[in-house]
């Protein structure tokens, strides 16, 4: 009794939200949450806080995402989105991220707004916004007579707008402590301190041609102007771009530029108006692409910096030093010139300067002082992918140093090197994902030929066909014979209880990323790349489908051209040139191969495709047009949504929407029929504030249904999905009931053939269904439920028979998830305002409530953080239960879903060797009873005739 009512106290702690097993998570699901492209002026290895023993990696990406990375082992500490809060930027905005060692606190500014952050956990300090102005630059003071505490440090920034503005802010509150305002006109470019001064630099149009430097000294204290010089640059300075360096936050900050012949590097110490030349030697024969400077950014640290040169097929470095007292500055020395592409990297300990040059190679490091070589590593074969940014972080030991790097590579991929060893790569380029598509193995491919080619011969054809076949598997038998005593040995002694690899349940996942490269992700490996290729000729490009064949996939470009790829190793197969540009790529089934199309701009396939089948597009004057596929040339039909209103998205009922059952059986045993067209569009159109779903019959285009929504957010995100005999659909709207509330809605609609049970309507009686003209309409029941929260995108899980229930994937952006709604918490026909009768409650139905929580157990990504998702996708595996999902977007997430319980899978806790145990146990039992027994029944028979 007692242990009874432990157990109940124990089951009601448990969390309800435990939809799989705690053990389960990471194995039956991967995520990768990514950051983009390291911008390379905003990353860098930082020390969060004064007690902190090691630093993390900080980066504000191209993606206007600021996140802290673990250096040991790659991991994602923490994440901001800035553009959830910025205005829309363009995308030459500056992304700046600035911090100071010890201080627990990071700047960040991006377009119009400026932030600050806890280091640790990326906690919101304080943010700004300054309406009409642009951040150009920003710096942290570091002044040596700190008034304030020293934990915390203001920041400087300089703004650009009508009028530059160099403003200070409090590093506690974000509140403006002085500014200074720059009418000239000129350029504001950027700042600069020292010790003990603020520098604003910015550029003044000549009156030639190019711009002077113009820096203006600025008293830190009360920003009033203590000094102003120009220099007369413009002969070299063409734009903003030609000056290479503003240093910042050193003893004697500086500015350097080139000539435009690059002949010469000018450097001038800001605050002097001495401008050095130094010859850049040119001995390579090829001309400089180009020359980038690196130099600390910490008060106590030497006054050296880095100018590192680039030609096509070769590097080189320079180093100089800066004289304090003097402001002279001279070159120490060089390092060497290498074939290939190079990677510096600036760091410092204390005062000591370290330079890290990383090559396709090696690692070396040098002191800013000297040549030596303190350090070098060489890279594990295969040569390392060229690296465009590199930050550094160097530890010396007596005399031998280490180092570790993280290296933006030319794919976008974010690599932690270690004294030359490769530790960690964070695939960042997965970041805006294009496309997706499972590998389709071909292992049973050949099986699946061969008995279409027996299905199609005579019989005895056939049957002769089969014994051949058989007779060529026979050459496999010895090599099974030799493995079956290993397979049934591990079989039963693995924890695992069955190798479920077989039934495609970890297919690896092909993706297309934005900078032309493919990725296949292993899904029995928590999603890590297996390989990675460059697939485009160009930088980047739009990829508007994978279609994956048995062995290979082929990825279609909006230029018309596409890209065949061995899915296995990735190799390139095939490729076809660019034709017309297209918005979209129609898959005409016809049984055996699928024939794709491309659709134009304007709607129009661009080919002819021999063959029966038809498709529906969408085209760019906003009409939905049916086309048969052979014909080409004039749509079959045309359809156009309501005066003022604009199609926003069309769906179909996916490809494989296998049908299990073609009614519902009532709780009184009667049927309703559903109505199970394969050819339906679902068409979304929205007006001024209302939004229209138009249920369009995709062969004749005659409009089946409608629903018509007022007073509708068109701006709020608006999803759709349709599948079986059924669709869903979420806006921001008017609620009917209560009225007079608007809020966000999920309206479910199932379609049936008749609204009385066991009938069929007219179709029950037709004996075909060709007639166009006389398909009849479906009986639609519809249920609104209101949800808190927007939905972005709709699917459905998809399983092999379609016996499992189904579930209503939707992405969640305001709280970065994917829940899966079963199916039947959606049901229409729940009883509204009573309870259900006892002919309902056998059904599965249960009373009605306007209001629809989201259970803790629907959420597929659990308490993971999947941001930005665009796409979920869903495949069938061969095991019933199952069902894959892939979500790509900003971040990559997967998981093995079993909507009804892993029915048709023996769980983890059955125990093979225990069930072989008991059957060797019970079988000794037996042999050693069964005698026995025999001679006692004999015995009773002698005692009972005797
Ligand atoms: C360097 O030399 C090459 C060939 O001799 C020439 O094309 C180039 O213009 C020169 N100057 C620079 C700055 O590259
Ligand atoms: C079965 O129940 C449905 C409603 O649940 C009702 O419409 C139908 O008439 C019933 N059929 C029979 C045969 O009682
Ligand atoms: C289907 O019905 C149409 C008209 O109702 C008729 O012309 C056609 O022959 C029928 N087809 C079959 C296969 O019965
Ligand atoms: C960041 O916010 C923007 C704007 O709200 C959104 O479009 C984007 O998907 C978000 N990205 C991530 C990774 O959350």
């Amino acid at each position: 009794m007692w242990l009874q009512a432990t157990l109940l106290l124990l089951a009601s702690c448990v969390p309800s939200s435990l939809a799989i097993y705690f053990d389960e998570v990471n194995h039956v699901d991967y995520h990768h949450a990514l950051l983009g492209f390291p911008s390379p002026q905003s990353t860098f290895f930082l020390k969060p806080s004064a007690s902190s023993h090691g630093s993390l990696l900080y980066t504000l990406s191209e993606n206007s995402l600021l996140g802290a990375v673990n250096p040991k082992g790659g991991f994602l500490l923490w994440r901001q989105n800035l553009s959830r809060t910025a205005l829309p930027v363009d995308s030459n905005a500056h992304h700046l991220l600035r911090a100071s060692e010890g201080t627990n606190a990071l700047v960040s500014a991006l377009g119009d707004y400026l932030s600050s952050w806890t280091a640790l956990d990326g906690k919101l300090i304080w943010e700004n916004w300054f309406v009409d102005e642009t951040v150009a630059d920003l710096e942290l003071l570091e002044l040596e007579d700190a008034t304030a505490s020293p934990s915390v440090k203001d920041t400087v920034a300089l703004f650009g707008g009508k009028a530059a503005v160099v403003r200070r802010l409090d590093g506690d509150s974000g509140k403006t402590k002085w500014e200074h305002f720059d009418e000239s006109g000129d350029i504001p470019f950027q700042i600069s301190s020292s010790s003990t001064e603020v520098f604003y630099v910015s550029l003044q149009p000549s009156s030639r041609k190019g711009y002077r430097i113009k820096v203006t000294s600025l008293n830190p204290l009360n920003g009033r102007q203590t000094q102003q010089h120009v220099l007369n640059s413009e002969s070299d300075v063409t734009s903003a771009d030609s000056v290479l360096f503003v240093g910042a936050n050193t003893a004697a900050p500086f500015i350097a530029w080139a000539d435009q012949s690059r002949k010469a590097l000018k450097v001038n110490v800001i605050g002097t108006k001495q401008v050095q030349t130094f010859d850049i030697e040119n001995t390579s024969g090829e001309s400089i692409r180009s020359i980038t400077v690196h130099a600390p950014k910490k008060l106590e640290s030497l006054t050296h910096f880095l100018v590192h040169y680039e030609t096509e097929s070769t590097t080189w470095a320079e180093v100089y030093h800066i004289n304090l007292k003097s402001g002279s500055v001279s070159k120490a020395y060089d390092l060497p010139r290498l074939e290939g592409w190079s990677a510096f990297s600036t760091s410092n300990k204390d005062a000591n300067v370290y330079f890290t040059r990383i090559t396709q190679s090696e690692t070396t490091v040098v002191s800013s002082a000297s040549h030596g070589i303190l350090g070098r590593w060489t890279h594990q074969a295969p040569p390392m992918e060229q690296a465009l940014h590199s930050v550094s972080e160097v530890v010396s030991k007596g005399d031998t140093v280490a180092v570790r790097s993280a290296a933006v590579l030319a794919s976008g991929d974010w690599q932690l090197i270690r004294n030359g060893q490769t530790e960690w790569t964070r695939y960042e380029a997965l970041t805006g994902a294009q496309a997706a598509a499972w590998v389709e193995e071909d292992t049973q491919e050949d099986l699946v030929h061969q008995l279409q080619v027996e299905g199609h011969e005579s019989l005895s054809g056939a049957y002769l066909h089969r014994v051949k076949r058989h007779a060529r598997d026979l050459q496999h038998l010895p090599e099974w014979l030799k493995g079956l005593p290993k397979r049934i040995l591990t079989s039963i002694l693995t924890d695992e209880v069955s190798n479920l690899d077989g039934y495609g349940i970890v297919k690896p996942v092909l993706v297309a990323a934005e900078n032309g490269r493919v990725y296949s992700l292993d899904a029995g490996n928590h999603g890590a790349v297996v390989w990675k290729v460059k697939a485009a000729e160009a930088e980047s490009w739009n990829v508007k489908a994978i279609l994956t064949q048995p062995g290979s996939a082929t990825i279609y470009a909006d230029d018309g051209s596409s890209v065949t790829l061995d899915a296995s190793t990735g190799e390139i197969l095939e490729r076809s040139p660019a034709t017309v540009k297209i918005r979209s790529v129609a898959v005409a089934s016809d049984g055996t191969s699928p024939v794709t199309v491309g659709i134009q701009e304007n709607g129009v396939p661009a080919e002819v495709v021999n063959g029966p089948g038809f498709f529906v597009t969408l085209s760019d004057d906003g009409s939905v047009l049916g086309w048969i596929a052979s014909d080409n040339q004039r749509p079959a039909w045309q359809f156009r949504p309501a005066h003022g209103e604009k199609i926003i998205h069309a769906t179909s009922r996916p490809s494989h929407d296998p049908v299990a059952s073609i009614g519902k059986v009532l709780g009184n045993r009667s049927v309703l029929y559903k109505y199970l067209s394969p050819n339906l569009a679902l068409i979304t159109a929205v007006g001024e504030n209302s939004v229209t779903f138009y249920l369009l019959d995709a062969i004749s285009g005659r409009i089946l249904h409608t629903s018509f929504h007022q007073g509708v957010d068109t701006t709020q995100p608006i999803a759709s999905v349709i599948s079986e005999n059924w669709f869903a659909y979420s806006f921001w709207g008017d609620v009917i009931d209560p009225s007079d509330a608007k809020g966000y809605q999920l309206v479910i609609s199932e379609l049936y053939e008749s609204s009385i049970p066991n009938d069929r309507g007219p179709l029950g009686s037709a004996s075909n269904y060709s007639s166009i003209a006389d398909l009849p309409l479906p009986h639609v029941i519809s249920q609104a439920y209101i949800i808190s929260e927007p939905i972005s995108h709709m699917a459905v899980t998809q399983t092999r028979q379609g016996i499992t229930v189904r579930q209503l994937l939707c992405t969640l952006p305001k709280a970065n998830s994917i829940v899966g709604i079963p199916r039947p918490v959606l049901d229409a026909r729940r009883p509204v305002g009573r309870d259900p009768t006892a002919n309902e409650q056998e059904e599965g139905l249960f009373k009605y409530n306007p209001f629809l929580q989201f259970d803790g157990k629907w959420y597929l990504t659990h308490g993971r953080d999947v941001a930005g998702i665009k796409t979920v996708l869903s495949a069938p595996t061969m095991l019933e239960s199952t069902t894959l999902i892939f979500a790509f977007g900003s971040d990559i997430f997967a998981i093995r879903a079993t909507p009804s319980q892993a029915f048709d899978v023996l769980g983890k806790s059955f125990s093979k060797l225990q069930l072989v145990l008991t059957i060797v146990a019970l079988s000794i039992g037996v042999a050693v009873l069964a005698p026995m027994v025999r001679r006692k029944q004999i015995n009773t028979i002698w005692k009972a005739t005797s």
